[in-house]
């Protein structure tokens, strides 16, 4: 494993999911040197503010910031936060356009302060931008990849792992597709331990119904929704699935890890952002070719697919 030494994060953006998401590096220390950068100088000179004040508690990283692109420099991994963000009720898809064109100025500048380093996008719809960002740098899939379902992937195993009575990383299922309303689980591979998901039971833990598999499938697909709506915006737990992802990179883990690529030849899928099991290494997300799915798995796949080249061929 190679380790990246004197690794640096730069985060882009430093509204709630920006700031979180350089909180949950610093605490986690998912990377040496932690970078925030926005156009905002006054809000994002105050978050690093309040982030330096609390580093004597984390560990041994360290946080600068700004407005000037110099911040960028020397960046090993840039997660990209910045643009509008959903209003309740709003879908993802809402906000392609608008984002699309913060994303589109963005870029350049990004890629010319730090050519070498991997880009992850959070910034929503993540998987529209990720085709859009792929195709304006022309960067290979590896190196532009969303955050895509590594969140509502903690979502599923957090209610499962409830559910069950096991811990979340006793539970190995995923979300896959769209990080949006298309999204679906695997369920045809999913497990408890080593138990497949239907057959798992313990003392106070029936067995779930397929029914109840839905439920909770369509709870995921809708948290979101239900999180802006009562505070406003998601921040705490995108945060920490970016932190996570950075550290895949940076730590060079080959982690196994639902991120959003631009597939080739995937299933019969081309040219589409989407995220299905993947390894995420110092060299990037690679997704995994072999990963199984049921034919009924892989049509919804296809309907992730076909809503994602719609909304990015509206904007191209
Ligand atoms: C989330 O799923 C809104 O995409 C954001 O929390």
């Amino acid at each position: 494993m190679t380790v990246i030494e004197n690794s640096k994060l730069t985060v882009v953006g430093a509204g709630s999911v920006g700031s979180s998401t350089a909180y949950a590096a610093l605490i986690r220390g998912s990377a040496r040197h932690v970078a925030l950068y926005d156009i905002a100088t006054a809000k994002v000179e105050a978050e690093v503010l309040d982030l330096a004040h609390g580093t004597q508690f984390t560990g041994s990283s360290d946080i600068v910031g700004g407005s000037d692109i110099s911040v960028v420099e020397g960046s090993h991994v840039v997660v990209i936060t910045a643009g509008a963000k959903q209003n309740p009720g709003q879908t993802r898809i809402e906000l392609a356009g608008v984002n699309a064109g913060i994303l589109k100025t963005m870029l350049p500048q990004l890629l010319e302060a730090a050519p070498h380093a991997i880009y992850v996008i959070v910034t929503n719809p993540c998987d529209v931008l990720t085709v859009l960002a792929r195709e304006d740098t022309g960067l290979p899939p590896e190196r532009i990849f969303a955050s895509g379902t590594v969140l509502d992937t903690s979502r599923l195993r957090w209610k499962l792992g409830e559910r069950a009575g096991v811990s979340t990383s006793s539970v190995h299922a995923y979300i896959v597709g769209e990080h949006g309303d298309t999204e679906f689980p695997l369920w045809s591979k999913a497990t408890i331990g080593t138990v497949p998901i239907l057959e798992w039971e313990t003392d106070g833990h029936p067995r779930m119904t397929p029914d109840e598999l839905d439920a909770i499938a369509v709870d995921v697909r809708d948290a979101a929704y239900k999180v802006i709506l009562g505070k406003g915006a998601t921040n705490y737990a995108i945060g920490l699935s970016s932190a996570r992802i950075v550290e895949a990179i940076l730590r060079d883990e080959h982690a196994v890890m639902p991120v959003s690529t631009v597939l080739h030849d995937y299933h019969g899928i081309d040219g589409v952002a989407l995220s299905v099991p993947s390894v995420v290494s110092a060299s990037g997300a690679v997704p995994i070719r072999e990963t199984p799915f049921s034919a009924s798995e892989l049509g919804l796949l296809r309907r992730s697919a076909d809503a994602i080249r719609e909304v990015a061929a509206s904007l191209r």
